[in-house]
């Protein structure tokens, strides 16, 4: 029994989606959230400065007391996760774009990827990539310009739908019969994907096997939380914390919300 909270960490808000999912599958345990916002978007920084920034968030949550560390940013995973694994003492669960279950999906044998340019440019998925290269057309999008617009609340802005339309139509004349949504903020522009994209193409994302994963490394280091009572939720954000209230409006769970200087 272990009442320390998972640490959870995002360039902003986009790993609030991951949240959503821990919070649905394991609803005691609590919780310690860092939205870097003020540093946002880290898919346009090099692997360096993303590293740095993910053993800062790291060095945040641990001062916290967090237990295990879930890095709820595809951008921050394919640059950071081997560092930090092999640094510090915690375990921590990563999120990479979901190809190997769009691989298991696919009929067409085209898969689209919208993700970052960190994401898409690290070793760590174009090793992934590569397994699947030989078998599967891959087509890789850069989302430039989505992060930004959802961090500043312009979720559904015409200038959204504007990038989405260049990003995604194009893929569709590659007859892609599944998308893999890359990065954690990019859940929030499901339904204006599926506007473009019609309800034939399935739109992958990795937040429930993000929690799964989560469930069985709890449960295999015996760090389980077994109260009964449903956890409690923190989330430190070093922005105005307007946006991150208004994507958090509508759960149930106890939730407090503290802008930092960090
Ligand atoms: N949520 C991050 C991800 O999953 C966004 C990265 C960024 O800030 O550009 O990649």
């Amino acid at each position: 029994m272990n009442k320390n909270a998972i640490g959870i960490f995002d360039s902003g808000i986009g790993g609030t989606s991951i949240w959503k999912e821990i919070q649905k599958l394991l609803p005691n345990e609590n919780t310690i959230y860092f939205g870097d916002s003020k540093n946002a978007p880290y898919g346009e920084k090099s692997s360096k400065e993303i590293l740095n920034l993910s053993i800062k968030n790291t060095e945040l949550l641990i001062s916290k007391g967090c237990k295990l560390i879930i890095v709820a940013c595809n951008t921050a995973t394919t640059n950071a996760i081997d560092y930090l694994r092999k640094n510090y003492d915690i375990p921590f669960i990563g999120i990479e774009p979901a190809i190997k279950p769009a691989a298991l999906y696919s009929k067409t044998g085209s898969i689209g990827v919208l993700a970052t340019k960190g994401t898409l440019t690290s070793k760590l998925f174009e090793q992934t990539a590569q397994e699947y290269t030989q078998n599967y057309k891959i087509i890789e999008q850069e989302g430039e310009g989505l992060v930004s617009l959802i961090e500043n609340g312009k979720l559904n802005s015409d200038e959204i739908k504007d990038l989405l339309n260049l990003y995604l139509k194009p893929m569709i004349s590659y007859n892609i019969d599944c998308l893999v949504l890359g990065c954690t903020h990019y859940p929030y522009l499901i339904p204006q994907i599926k506007e473009i994209l019609g309800n034939s193409i399935k739109i992958i994302d990795s937040g429930e096997a993000v929690a799964k994963q989560t469930n069985a490394i709890l449960e295999s280091r015996n760090l389980k939380n077994d109260s009964l009572e449903d956890g409690t939720h923190t989330f430190y954000i070093n922005t105005k914390a307007e946006v991150l209230s208004k994507i958090l409006e509508n759960t149930s769970a106890s939730i407090s919300i503290q802008e930092i200087e960090f």
